[in-house]
């Protein structure tokens, strides 16, 4: 049986997660991919700290070079997230020939195009199904399962912090600070918790969703963003009064000649599934012109859920080693000839 190296670079709640399921679930993987998933190295600036799972077999290291220089490391796994270094460590690991999983979404939603084009001209995989929706399978969907759909439209809850927020504060009264400060214990929230609860996670995203779903290009500052640092339980009660509840959607809607994209808090009418959403769960229904609607749930935030996306990629990218069919780069950032790729914010 092949086996494949894999390196990770950041040890924190997903890195820890991706690591347990590497080592724990490693006959299940091999039965499923037909390789041998090997944790060759782990690279974080703290390897001191006990994360509670066996790490007696990869290597820790401090150094990310150890990692991206090391020949015999096929799968580099990205989980430090932000722009620097991650940028630098992802371009390198693709110039250095080694396949790409990564969960950032600010640094797709920033630099997507650019890290497609690298990896294509390197023909390596490129793969982010953990980027956006958690455990959802929500990038596969858009790239396979709808691949001869057009998107009409998509609206989902993408945020697992903002959710579980408005969530608490709905359903047993804490206050936002209280409801935050959970999410943060779990390990929902961004490093910087403004990112989700000003609504620019959610926005990065939608980003990429609008790529995938229509070929075109991110732009992140044409998405319309507002967050819910100014919702109060007060607006909570009257929302639930009239029959509604309010939840922090992203929006994509494709018009003739241009995609629509916008995130706010939304009163959200209680027949629609999405409005039963709760906690740091996650949904998106999409309605396509062959599919009509489909709708996808899950938890979209914590450490095993988001590392189980990490690790369908991995094992795509396994079953592509072994195919030799490897290079399969999603289509990110190639305007399609028939939309124009800026996103022009209409609230119709
Ligand atoms: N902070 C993000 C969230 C993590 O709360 O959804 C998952 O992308």
């Amino acid at each position: 049986m092949k086996t494949i190296h894999i390196g990770i670079l950041g040890l924190g709640v997903v890195g820890t997660g991706v690591a347990d399921l590497l080592t724990r679930k490693s006959r299940l993987l091999a039965s499923r991919t037909g390789a041998h998933l090997n944790l060759k190295t782990i690279a974080d600036l703290d390897i001191d700290t006990d994360r509670g799972i066996d790490l007696s077999t990869p290597a820790l290291v401090t150094d990310a070079m150890a990692v991206l220089t090391d020949p015999d490391i096929d799968v580099v796994v990205e989980l430090i997230g932000g722009h620097t270094p991650a940028r630098q460590f992802i371009m390198t690991a693709l110039e250095n020939g080694k396949h790409v999983v990564t969960a950032n979404k600010a640094l797709l939603a920033a630099c997507g195009g650019e890290l497609v084009e690298t990896a294509r001209k390197n023909r390596v995989d490129l793969m982010f199904e953990a980027s956006c929706g958690g455990c959802m399978p929500i990038i596969k969907t858009l790239r396979e399962s709808l691949v001869a759909n057009d998107i009409n439209s998509m609206s989902a809850i993408l945020n697992g912090t903002c959710n579980y927020i408005l969530s608490r504060i709905s359903k047993d009264g804490s206050t936002f600070e209280e409801a935050l400060k959970t999410a943060q214990e779990l390990g929902f929230a961004e490093a910087e918790p403004s990112l989700d609860i000003d609504g620019h996670d959610t926005a990065h995203k939608l980003a990429i969703l609008n790529a995938l779903a229509h070929g075109m290009e991110i732009n992140l500052s044409d998405i319309h963003v507002e967050g819910i640092r100014d919702i109060t339980p007060m607006d909570i009660e009257f929302a639930k009064s009239f029959g509604y509840t309010i939840k922090l959607l992203a929006i994509g809607k494709r018009h003739k000649d241009h995609v629509e994209a916008r995130v706010h808090p939304t009163m959200i009418d209680n027949t629609n599934p999405l409005s039963h959403v709760d906690h740091s769960m996650n949904a998106i229904a999409i309605d396509a012109d062959a599919t009509g609607k489909t709708m996808l749930y899950g938890h979209g935030a914590g450490m095993m859920p988001t590392a189980s996306a990490v690790l369908s990629d991995i094992a795509d990218i396994a079953r592509n080693i072994i195919a030799g069919s490897t290079g399969r780069v999603p289509i990110l950032g190639y305007p399609q000839e028939n939309i124009r790729h800026i996103p022009i914010l209409s609230m119709n």
